[in-house]
């Protein structure tokens, strides 16, 4: 189902590569669907900046936390992959951790414990109050720095704003 991955080089016409790195192969399984859309490309062009975005948060994020940076992309690269295949954002966040679950279950990139930490993750991230494990945190908040930086001259949303003053604190960027 996910033989795509084994895509031409595009630097090297007819050669098929196999990619070895865990992110690149998740964000280009990303890009395939992208591209061999049928629905409206721009939806899907948005949530797909909107999960890369997210992605580099999270490493942003992660690394200023002790948290394990490259799994955090990769949970960022999946958080919305529900709204961003079925244009569905019903229940998003608990039927993207299912369908991530089948994804990385496939593409065979992580270890049962690596797919439960990402799928808790995502299965989490809309949720902006409650309380979550650490590495849970680094995907809500850079959901919450994506929404709120997504255009800068705009206010935070409202169930966001806590959060991303938190944020701004965190990187010292209140009063620069
Ligand atoms: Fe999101």
């Amino acid at each position: 189902m996910y033989n795509h991955i084994l895509r031409k080089d595009p630097l090297n016409a007819g050669e098929v590569t196999q990619m070895q790195n865990r992110i690149e192969i998740l964000r280009r399984f990303i890009e395939d669907i992208l591209y061999s859309s049928k629905g409206d490309i721009r939806i899907r062009s948005f949530y797909y900046n909107h999960m890369v975005c997210v992605s580099q948060f999270c490493a942003l994020i992660a690394l200023r936390r002790g948290e394990d940076a490259e799994l955090a992309t990769m949970a960022g690269l999946l958080h919305d992959i529900h709204t961003f295949i079925y244009f569905d954002s019903e229940k998003h966040a608990r039927k993207g951790a299912v369908l991530a679950r089948e994804i990385l279950g496939e593409l065979k990139l992580t270890t049962d414990e690596e797919t439960d930490k990402i799928c808790s993750a995502i299965r989490h991230h809309s949720k902006k109050s409650g309380s979550f494990s650490c590495f849970d945190e680094v995907l809500i908040d850079a959901d919450v720095l994506e929404h709120s930086l997504h255009n800068i001259t705009t206010p935070p949303f409202t169930k966001d704003e806590e959060r991303f003053i938190k944020l701004l604190d965190e990187f010292d960027l209140r009063n620069p």
